[in-house]
């Protein structure tokens, strides 16, 4: 009897509940018109937007492990401590060679430890993060004065103070000189420290202390975390934007990012405060510097590796509007308009060119191809536009071969952005960027944005979006479920528009879990892992399933931009013959729909990859990583539908192959 009660109830429930979600929902069949391309989709579509923001460049993506490697800091011991064991000494710290105007301060240490040592430890980016059996590669340039007689060890010690690999070295020469050495770890350590301990009696200089692991991207020496930059690759981004936004502007004009310092021997790359340092009042980070080991030679190459296309964006002449605002005059820009100048002969030019011997002085005869140039980040008002239209003026002439992405100001709507549009469509660039730091609701309403923008206009960058979801347990926006729930509704609005979007990516790329100024981020890593967040793995699923046309999805003939809640766009890749439906339900209801499928002869079935968690607060972190992560599953094609119940707050692809 019990038993038959139980079942009665569990039956009457389901009735009830499938009576609920057939009868309030109107959107039961939905039409994919595949054989009615409607617009292409640029191979640009969907991209990465890398700031050196978060750590992620020094302490990230730039896998250097020693801090401060140059005493170059504001202040020089940055980083760095002093250790004695019986013996004695002392640092001075800013000595300054005027000749060497890149890295002019080194490291002066007076050594008296004829019994006993003397000595430092580097602390690394909150550590460094080591692995075991892993070779790790150390370098220091070095010179001590005459009779000194010294010797150095250098080891990796543990946070129990064990010592886990090293080497040594003596005999050092009067005249500076680049001394190195690899070693392995025995052990795995995620805050490892770096000592350098001295014996003997004299006086040394030290610079360029430097310590790197073996397995960089590539095995490139002194390259990119590996783990990093397989994460990027695994998006297959069609384009790079670098290296970021306010970091290009600046706090002021001496603070913002110059090209120039960041190419040629790393040695010799003049570092500056990195502006996050100092931005966020709550988040602040003294010891974040540009170091620039990651500069544009590296950024072009990391583009040319990934198969994206760069996209520089350079200094319009304008600093940080949020800061110190300061605009150059007009008749002083001719400086800037030249970097840009240079910058396209440094990526493009031969190599009997200055900049092009450059990049062939650096490794790269061959040209990097660069086809976009970006001026400006988000300045707004009459003082951009002013400097815009000289930058357009000289390089549409010098270079109409290259495509212009001009900026719209730091919102998506409002005077400055009506401004920005009305004086833009006066004018001639290619792109014209746009940023959205929105709440999620917002991105469910604009998932029609797009769809009455000019299409004979200037094309779209959507350069920066997230969903800032602000919740009630914490003051600061996550990765939650339902912020990338978000970011995937809008984005069928950008699919569907892709004659008018040619290019989008989310904001901003990387973040150290310890580390971070600015959240949420699309990928976060400690000192040895990475973990992808839940929009992350949104942008995979759209760059993955990128297509070449854009194909109509329709109920009731009208585009799916939130009836029932449901969202959706497709594509087909005809080098594949592959169709690519996106499905994505923002309510707590199951949907039961049937996708009619028009046009093309499929398959018996297709493969769905879903996202999907009952909880919106969810998120992924480095011990839990895979909360939210793509499952995939088979489902029946029956004559030309596919009968889905799609599941609630969840994004979905349906993968079809057709008969070309
Ligand atoms: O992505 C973080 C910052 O947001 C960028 O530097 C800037 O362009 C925007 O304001």
């Amino acid at each position: 009897m019990k038993k038959l009660l139980i079942i009665g109830n569990l039956l009457f429930s389901m009735n009830i509940y499938s009576w609920y979600t057939l009868s309030a929902q109107k959107v039961k069949e939905i039409f994919v018109l595949a054989d009615k391309p409607i617009a292409d989709v640029q191979p640009t579509m969907w991209g990465v937007f890398f700031e050196d923001i978060n750590f992620a460049a020094d302490g990230g993506l730039y896998a250097e492990l020693v801090k401060n490697r140059s005493f170059e800091f504001s202040l020089p011991m940055t980083g760095w401590n002093q250790i004695r064991d019986k013996g004695d000494g002392r640092v001075m710290a800013s000595f300054y060679s005027p000749a060497n105007p890149g890295n002019p301060r080194f490291l002066r240490i007076v050594v008296d430890a004829e019994s006993g040592t003397y000595g430092l430890t580097n602390e690394g980016f909150r550590g460094m993060g080591i692995k075991k059996d892993m070779k790790y590669n150390f370098s220091v340039s070095v010179r001590a004065t005459a009779g000194s007689d010294l010797r150095m060890k250098i080891e990796l010690i543990n946070s129990n103070g064990e010592v886990m690999g090293g080497t040594e070295f003596s005999g050092f020469p009067e005249e500076w000189k680049k001394l190195s050495a690899s070693f392995k770890s025995t052990r795995t350590e995620q805050k490892a420290l770096l000592r350098i301990l001295f014996t003997g009696k004299g006086t040394i200089d030290l610079d360029m202390v430097s310590l790197f692991p073996s397995d960089t991207w590539r095995e490139r020496p002194g390259g990119l975390r590996k783990d990093l930059v397989q994460m990027i690759a695994d998006l297959k981004p069609g384009f790079i934007r670098f290296p970021g936004g306010c970091i290009v502007e600046g706090r002021d004009l001496t603070n913002r990012y110059q090209w120039k310092n960041t190419v040629g021997p790393v040695e010799n790359r003049k570092l500056i405060m990195n502006r996050w340092n100092v931005e966020m009042q709550d988040h602040l980070a003294p010891d974040y510097f540009q170091t620039f080991g990651l500069g544009f030679f590296e950024y072009f190459q990391l583009a040319e590796d990934l198969g994206s296309e760069p996209l520089p964006i350079l200094n319009c002449g304008m600093s940080c509007q949020f800061n110190a605002g300061e605009v150059v005059p007009l008749n002083e820009l001719d400086p800037y308009i030249q970097d840009a100048l240079d910058l396209i002969e440094f990526a493009n030019g031969d190599i009997s060119t200055k900049w092009g011997r450059l990049r062939e002085s650096m490794g790269h005869p061959a040209p990097f191809n660069l086809k976009f140039i970006g001026i400006g980040n988000e300045q707004w008002e009459e003082q951009y536009i002013e400097r815009y239209k000289m930058f357009e003026k000289v390089l549409k002439s010098k270079h109409p071969e290259i495509k212009i992405v001009s900026g719209s100001g730091p919102s998506p709507s409002g005077k400055y952005f009506d401004y920005a549009w009305r004086e833009l469509k006066k004018l001639s660039p290619d792109l014209v960027d746009e940023h959205y730091y929105m709440q999620p609701e917002w991105f469910f309403k604009n998932a029609a944005r797009y769809d009455n923008y000019d299409r004979k206009g200037i094309k779209v960058f959507a350069g920066e979006y997230a969903a800032h979801w602000k919740e009630s347990k914490e003051s600061e926006s996550r990765n939650s479920w339902y912020s990338a729930l978000a970011e995937a509704a809008f984005m069928t609005g950008l699919e569907r528009n892709a004659d008018v979007v040619n290019m989008a990516s989310y904001a901003p790329l990387l973040a150290h879990v310890e580390a971070w100024q600015w959240r949420p981020d699309l990928i976060w890593f400690d000192n040895l892992n990475s973990v992808g967040t839940p929009n992350y793995y949104v942008q995979k699923i759209f760059s993955n399933y990128k297509g070449t046309q854009v194909i109509p999805v329709l109920c009731e003939n009208r585009n799916l931009t939130g009836q029932d809640s449901l969202y959706s766009s497709a594509t087909n890749d005809k080098t594949a013959g592959k169709i690519y439906i996106k499905l994505i339900n923002i309510s707590t209801l199951a949907r039961s729909v049937s996708l009619n499928l028009q046009g093309l002869s499929f398959g018996k079935e297709c493969l769905a990859e879903i996202l999907k968690s009952g909880d919106r607060y969810s998120y992924n972190s480095i011990s839990n990583p895979k909360v939210i992560y793509p499952v995939t599953k088979t489902l029946a094609i029956t004559g030309k539908k596919i009968n889905i119940a799609v599941d609630p707050i969840s994004v979905n692809v349906f993968v079809l192959n057709y008969k070309k």
